[in-house]
């Protein structure tokens, strides 16, 4: 499906952005390891989310659907029942990635995971090395692809210092970590927390630390877990498409109501302030910890940015959002530097490649470096057509860049958004005034 987006009108209006994918998909899992009921309000209905509640389901979780929620009824810390066929994880990434920190203590079972094109590209040696070293025994294509089979098996804690920043592979050992007496994550740069956040919310043996340069969290044997209604709010990273388009295309101002603003989500929202975009919210403070997840209202008014370089340290609390970094550069005054981000180049496409690629299609003056990329602003972007390779936040960046664009963009394979934000056309039209 093709889609056409802009030039020209200014938004307007007050918005919910889709729910938080993140927290979504472990408000899933972790309701579907606890034994007693769980209401999740607000989870949200995607692609990528569906596949989630279809994976607990399999595993033997009762998923409901209420006019005002879900209940999940789990199944039990140690009580995963195997599926006959393989799970079909879809295009989630964070799914494939944290489930086997469950399955990998399911004793006496085995569980395979697999996935469509992208997700059979993307690396699983990450978390089946640690699990390994753990006790777990997972088969991977070639050792590091999808499929993957976990065969359950005692494990025993370890200390791991993540030699990636990856919030889905510390949060897979966060899991498998609550079935040994302790295990202790090192991260160098902290990740988004959300898994220690609802670990905490349901009574998990868990502490988060400073350490070092960064954090260090363990988490300790749990029997039972008991988390209460699961709130999960509007999607900083789908958000951010708003706050971008909001800055970009003259004349707008947008309200985002109830958006998350988890200090370890909030990277990108610091760098459009730091580039004089006019954005007001209430921000949690660095290196907050607590059982619940803080939300805001965003107020983003366009008006004229500067570049910026985002350094190393900032990139695991913007990954996501780091396309759009590269979009605001082609509306700044100067050249916007990004690196440290190599990791972009195993997301849902080369994030590198695809975005340098499509940027420049629509008349950026962007080059790819080897861990990230350099815009040189020209003060806006001619336009034309991009396609999103299967990728939702380039089909995302593709509709964003059209609206501020000179001549509009059309994005080739526009459904690929689905995953994350199902309905993005249809909200732009609604602001669009
Ligand atoms: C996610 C973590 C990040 C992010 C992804 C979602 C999560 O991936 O890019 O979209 O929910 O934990 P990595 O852990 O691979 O950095």
């Amino acid at each position: 499906m093709n889609a056409r987006f802009g030039p020209g009108a200014r938004l307007r209006g007050r918005i919910t952005p889709p729910a938080d994918k993140s927290i979504s998909h472990r408000a899933a899992i972790i309701a579907a390891m606890a034994s007693e009921p769980v209401r999740v309000t607000g989870y949200l209905d995607a692609a990528d989310t569906r596949s989630t509640l279809d994976a607990v389901s399999r595993l033997g979780a009762i998923v409901e659907r209420r006019d005002d929620g879900l209940v999940i009824r789990g199944c039990g810390m140690r009580n995963a029942q195997p599926p006959t066929a393989a799970i079909d994880v879809g295009n989630a990434g964070t799914l494939i990635r944290l489930l086997p920190g469950w399955l990998a203590f399911q004793r006496g079972h085995s569980f395979t995971l697999d996935g469509d094109e992208s997700i059979r590209r993307r690396p699983m040696d990450r978390i089946a090395a640690p699990l390994a070293e753990m006790g777990a025994t997972i088969e991977a294509r070639d050792g590091r692809f999808a499929p993957l089979t976990i065969h359950g098996s005692a494990l025993a804690g370890i200390e791991y210092e993540l030699p990636v920043a990856s919030a889905q592979v510390k949060s897979c050992l966060l899991l498998a970590g609550l079935a040994t007496r302790a295990t202790t994550i090192l991260e160098p740069t902290p990740t988004r927390d959300h898994t220690e956040r609802m670990l905490l919310g349901a009574g998990a043996p868990i502490r988060r630390e400073r350490g070092g340069e960064g954090f260090r969290t363990i988490v300790g044997n749990a029997d039972e877990l008991e988390p209460d209604h699961i709130a999960v709010p509007a999607d900083p990273s789908s958000a951010a498409f708003l706050i971008a388009a909001g800055v970009i295309t003259r004349g707008s101002r947008l309200v985002l109501k109830g958006v998350g603003v988890n200090w370890t989500r909030t990277g990108f929202l610091r760098i459009v302030q730091r580039m004089g975009g006019v954005l007001l919210g209430e921000l949690e403070p660095y290196g907050s910890f607590a059982a619940t997840e803080p939300v805001s209202d965003l107020d983003v008014s366009a008006g004229p940015i500067e570049a910026t370089t985002v350094a190393a340290d900032e990139v695991p609390l913007a990954i996501d959002e780091l396309p759009l970094v590269a979009l605001l550069g082609c509306f700044a005054e100067g050249e916007t530097i990004v690196r440290g981000a190599g990791e972009l180049r195993f997301k849902e496409s080369d994030r590198i490649a695809t975005v340098v690629d499509g940027l420049r299609g629509l008349g950026a003056d962007i080059e790819a470096l080897e861990d990230g990329f350099a815009v040189r602003g020209t003060g806006g972007l001619r336009g034309g057509r991009i396609d999103a390779q299967g990728d939702h936040r380039l089909a995302l960046l593709g509709a964003v860049a059209g609206l501020a664009s000179a001549q509009g963009v059309e994005v080739i394979g526009m459904e690929a958004a689905d995953v994350s934000y199902p309905g993005f056309a249809r909200d732009i039209a609604s602001l669009a005034g």
